[in-house]
């Protein structure tokens, strides 16, 4: 079946933005059968590549005015290159609205590795709108830098004038804010977050190790869980003060999960410090202490390495398709299962297994539905 493309916006052209946009054009000759990193070939009928970007916004002097097939391989963008041929897209990066989406701090680190704004005149809500209702854009991705709630907010806002979807893929509490929550499903728009879950990052293992404790009796009694990265993510998060949101999304996705939750000067979770040489590459050191049959005691450690970005980008993929579908069916507010599952802080937490079960079962039936109507 040929489909229309998916047509997304994106705010904030980082390394998830470059690998979400080079994984469009990477499986586009695939066969699902080769296709490697994905959770799912179709949703509903679209393919991976069955999305295309017609809008984008960011700050930075190095992408603001430039086409985002471009853009998306500028300085300080660090991320894998692994789809290096895009034809020209035909979409400028926009000037967004800067907001609290710059911390102050990033003027202290070398240009090519940290954020550098650009003069152009800055956006305000009508103009945003504006581009996103003229571009025909379905659904808003929010990739904006950690502690941006200011900057989240107005996008989000935007998202809500302009009729569009959201999907927040970071840990600013929007589909998780019961009243943001509420104006989205009033205005019938749907919503997904917060948080992005990568495919297999930190997170979902030691969720899943969570788990496994609990279903086998095992009492958890410690943890900890820290990450290194030498990504602008990563620099930008070494200004604890915008750290707040983030540490609650990453521990409360852990406890969420525990058979009993843990005190909380017995769990640890965050990221931990910047490394610029690990540029792209995101190290998790995890730990857990418990007490097995008998009271013996046991403990388990664990290294993790992975490309921060491209981890994220067959998630998002997933989660564009679920927004998609909720369009097409006239479903509003925040889809529960979608940000259950690919989200570290959604609205109602589950069980990895549970979301994906009501994942399935929300693809199947509203595929269902579209292909009734
Ligand atoms: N990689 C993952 O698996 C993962 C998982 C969970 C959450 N996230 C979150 O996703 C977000 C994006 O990550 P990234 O690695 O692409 O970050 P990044 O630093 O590479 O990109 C952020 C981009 O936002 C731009 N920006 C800053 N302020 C802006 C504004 N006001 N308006 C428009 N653009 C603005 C920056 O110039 C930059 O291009 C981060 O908050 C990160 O924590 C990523």
């Amino acid at each position: 079946m040929d489909v229309n493309p998916i047509r997304i916006a994106i705010v904030g052209v980082g390394n998830c933005a470059s690998s979400l946009i080079q994984g469009i054009h990477y499986y586009r000759d695939k066969k699902p059968e080769d296709a490697i990193g994905l959770m799912h070939w179709k949703v509903g009928g679209y393919g991976p590549s069955d999305i295309k970007v017609v809008a984008a916004f960011d700050i930075d002097s190095r992408k603001v005015g430039r086409d985002v097939h471009e853009a998306i391989f500028a300085e300080p963008n660090c991320t894998t290159v692994f789809q290096p041929d895009l034809p020209a897209s035909g979409v400028k990066v926009s000037m967004g609205a800067i907001l609290d989406g710059y911390s102050e701090h990033m003027a202290d680190h070398p240009a090519q590795r940290s954020f550098v704004k650009a003069d152009a005149r800055e956006a305000d809500m009508d103009a945003v709108v504006k581009i996103l209702k003229d571009s025909g854009t379905e659904i808003l991705m929010n990739y904006l830098p950690v502690g941006s709630e200011e900057a989240t907010r107005f996008y989000a806002e935007c998202a809500l004038k302009a009729g569009v979807a959201f999907v927040n893929c970071i840990p600013v509490f929007i589909a998780s804010d019961p009243e943001w929550a509420d104006r989205f499903a009033r205005k019938g728009i749907p919503l997904v977050g917060d948080d992005i879950k990568a495919q297999l990052g930190a997170t979902i293992t030691h969720r899943v190790l969570t788990d496994l404790f609990a279903r086998r009796g095992v009492k958890l009694e410690r943890t900890y869980q820290l990450n290194t990265g030498g990504n602008t993510d990563f620099l930008n998060m070494l200004n604890q003060s915008r750290l707040a949101s983030k540490r609650e999304s990453k521990t409360e996705a852990v406890q969420a999960v525990a058979a009993k939750r843990l005190e909380e000067q017995d769990i640890h979770v965050g990221p931990s410090d910047y490394v610029p040489w690990q540029k792209d590459n995101k190290v998790c050191f995890l730990r857990m202490e418990g007490k097995l049959f008998g009271d013996v005691p046991m403990n388990l450690e664990l290294r993790l390495s992975v490309e921060d970005s491209p981890n994220s980008a067959g998630v998002a993929i997933d989660m564009i398709r679920c927004a998609k579908l909720a369009l097409l069916n006239g479903k509003g507010g925040v889809l529960d299962a979608a940000s259950a599952y690919f989200c570290k802080h959604p609205p109602r937490q589950m069980t990895d297994d549970q979301a994906y079960t009501e994942v399935e079962k929300f693809i199947a039936q509203s595929s269902r539905q579209t292909k009734a109507a």
